[in-house]
């Protein structure tokens, strides 16, 4: 069963240009809405043109690939939810959670907003209380997220994440202790080793107003839960490897809409890698949603595209992106299968260093240019050299851009005109003197 909610309709590739606010950055029609700009819209069409792509629908794809597999680990009682549209307020992506107000998160130059009022979310956990609200007791919900970042390998500024979250009524407390007993059994028969180094207390306390046994059982239930989970991710790579048991690691963490909270990370080629967050439900964002109050929930949010670049070997975040037949094909629905790298273009780097005008200028402002101008050719972008004349106070910047496609040699004339247009769309956007 496929549900879905809220406005229910899959997002259409549908933007309109129309006004634009003082930044230069213009209002957007999406889905017929019109979102007028203000001083926090900072979404260019680089990022727009992402909407609707749902590649975590797309059968065959590696994200879609892992999405199922999660699904049908957890089985028919947990309600799978998709299609959710991606623009949210910041009610929903912050408030109902309890982010206290300054919470970086929050800012325009972290995240991407249409306006004041309404936002890319930057996390799945931003429909839990919507989904609490209409009564589903146990859900997985899978969408794509925007965040503001870096620009390497590992990070993209769209990428997908599902959130799973179940919430137990005092009377289903008993069958809970049952279940629990059985996953415990059916971890002990597998070949994983947890090490737990949380530490509930103090800083990491259950809730005063839980029944405590009730916390207990549902925070036991979130481990055996995810670990079972895991073990069905990974445990047959490590297996495989001939590695030993597949080592999964828990250890405090701090989410506002959580208490106790943990992150979760496996041990893959030597590296600890953080898989997930996840925790007992904050009873006040229950509460918003009409939950009674004697009911005790769970929820974790995890990162698609992290855990499919290391199951299917996958090197470049970019790629989940390509519409290349060489690597879509190379892909099967229920099988998880090593990417076989069809050749390595090579690369181009380029510096861009320029003074700064009047205005401050995020990094994450300059990444969003690059996105702009060279969108899926850009490899990585790294801050070179920053600094502010003793005399003048003026400051400057410089950024090494490297330049790659995943799916053919570029020319260097090609490089030379998307470098030179970088340079022309730094000095539009922000006003600022090329060095
Ligand atoms: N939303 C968090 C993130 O994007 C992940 C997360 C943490 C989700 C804890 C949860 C949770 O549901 O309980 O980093």
């Amino acid at each position: 069963m496929i549900v879905t909610l809220g406005r229910g309709v899959r997002p259409r590739a549908l933007h309109i240009w129309t006004r634009r606010y003082s930044n230069g950055i213009e209002g957007v029609t999406y889905n017929n809405v019109f979102y007028p700009p203000d001083e926090y819209t900072n979404i260019r069409s680089s990022i727009l043109s992402h909407l609707g792509r749902n590649i975590y629908l797309q059968k065959d794809h590696p994200i879609a690939i892992v999405r199922s597999l999660i699904e049908k680990h957890f089985g028919s009682s947990f309600v799978p939810i998709t299609a959710l549209p991606p623009i949210v307020s910041p009610q929903q992506n912050f408030d109902e959670l309890e982010f206290p107000l300054d919470h970086p998160g929050r800012r325009p130059s972290d995240s991407y907003y249409l306006n004041k009022d309404w936002m890319l979310r930057t996390h799945t956990s931003a429909h839990e209380v919507q989904v609490f609200r209409s009564g589903i007791p146990k859900w997985l919900l899978s969408a794509d997220v925007y965040r503001r970042d870096e620009i390497d390998r590992s990070h993209y500024p769209v990428f997908h994440q599902m959130e799973g979250a179940r919430v137990v009524e005092p009377s289903e407390m008993e069958d809970l202790r049952k279940e629990n007993d059985e996953l415990a059994q059916s971890l002990a028969a597998v070949n994983i080793q947890v090490e737990d180094v949380s530490t509930i207390g103090e800083k990491n306390p259950y809730q005063p107003w839980h029944n405590p046994d009730h916390a207990k059982l549902v925070n036991d239930n979130l481990k055996h839960s995810l670990n079972g989970m895991i073990y069905a991710l990974f445990g047959g790579l490590a297996t495989h490897k001939g590695k030993g048991p597949l080592q999964v690691r828990w250890i405090d963490a701090y989410f506002p809409w959580t208490s106790p909270s943990y992150e979760v990370e496996v041990l893959f080629d030597g590296k600890w890698l953080e898989i997930l967050g996840c925790g007992v439900m904050q009873q006040a964002a229950l509460t918003r949603s009409s939950v009674p109050k004697d009911n005790v929930g769970w929820a974790f949010g995890l990162g698609l595209e992290r855990i499919a670049m290391v199951l299917f070997q996958v090197p470049d975040i970019r790629l989940f992106w390509s519409k290349d037949a060489r690597f879509l094909e190379q892909f099967s629905d229920g099988t998880v299968t090593q990417f076989k790298p069809f050749s390595k273009y090579p690369s181009s780097s380029k510096d861009v260093s320029f003074w700064l005008g009047e205005r401050e200028v995020h990094e994450n402002d300059v990444y969003d240019i690059v996105r702009e101008v060279a969108g899926g050719l850009v490899e990585e972008v790294k801050e070179v050299d920053r600094f502010t004349h003793p005399k003048t106070g003026k400051s400057s910047r410089a950024y090494r851009v490297t330049y790659r496609s995943m799916e053919r040699t570029l020319t260097g004339e090609e490089v030379n005109t998307l470098h030179n247009d970088l340079g022309l769309k730094l000095i539009e956007a922000f006003n600022v003197q090329l060095r």
